[in-house]
């Protein structure tokens, strides 16, 4: 008998978004369970799982041989330097920094072209993304928190589009205004912010007083959205 993929709540958000029929492509896949997830719900009508590294991508056939999954595609590759934008309308990059995920983005910037969805799930730096994705034009549609293993990530679908941010919105979540998790993820940002502000004081040299300056600029935003979002029409925690 074949084993039962259960996905972690990260990747189980990813996937409700991945539209039926899609054309999937998950870059930076390691282990390749939302690919094989994804191909034994019959979700997708093709599948690439591609990862920068022998290793990982030797873990992710072999989740594909437990699972008794064939027709995912498995590439050696940077990013989404292996893959033609025409084999893939839903690109997952997930589980890396915001910073890589902004890398990979750059380098494939046909990926704004209006025909691909980006379901993206920084593991850390989350205003990097959003600021290269208002950038650069992309716009985010909707964004969720998720937590696992007692931390929240947010999870992003992108599209090509027009969405200026400010500061505060990069660091504190473009779309989380609805989210059961959005104050609890506010409170971890301002707190987090708030820490960098203190080691930046105890610094004299002119440079780390402006950073200094432009976190409380965007601390006293946080706490804006923070009294806004918690007036919002929105389910209780
Ligand atoms: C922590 S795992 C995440 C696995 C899975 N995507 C998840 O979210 O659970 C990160 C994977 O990304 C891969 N990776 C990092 N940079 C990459 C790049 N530029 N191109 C492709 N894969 C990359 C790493 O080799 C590693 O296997």
């Amino acid at each position: 008998m074949t084993k039962r993929l259960e996905l972690t709540p990260r990747l189980r958000q990813l996937a409700d978004w991945v539209p039926q029929g899609a054309a999937f492509a998950d870059v930076g896949t390691d282990h390749a369970y939302l690919p094989v997830w994804l191909v034994l719900q019959g979700r997708v009508r093709s599948c690439i799982a591609c990862d920068l590294r022998p290793m990982p991508l030797r873990r992710a056939r072999e989740t594909g041989r437990l699972y008794g999954v064939s027709g995912i595609q498995f590439r050696l590759c940077d990013g989404l330097g292996g893959i033609r934008p025409e084999e893939a309308d839903t690109v997952a990059i997930a589980g890396m920094g915001g910073e890589n995920i902004a890398a990979i983005l750059s380098r494939a910037p046909w990926t704004a072209d209006g025909a691909h969805t980006l379901l993206l799930q920084p593991q850390s730096r989350a205003e990097v993304l959003r600021r290269f994705l208002s950038e650069h034009g992309y716009a985010i549609r909707r964004e969720a928190l998720v937590r696992e293993r007692g931390r929240l990530y947010p999870v992003m679908e992108a599209v090509a589009g027009e969405m200026p941010l400010t500061p505060g919105q990069c660091c504190g979540g473009a779309k989380l205004l609805n989210d059961p998790l959005a104050d609890q993820y506010l409170i971890e940002t301002i707190l987090r912010l708030q820490g960098a502000v203190a080691g930046l004081n105890r610094a004299s040299d002119p440079e780390s007083r402006k950073r200094a300056d432009s976190l409380r600029d965007i601390l006293t935003e946080l706490l804006f959205m923070r009294e806004e979002w918690r007036h919002g029409d929105r389910p209780a925690n």
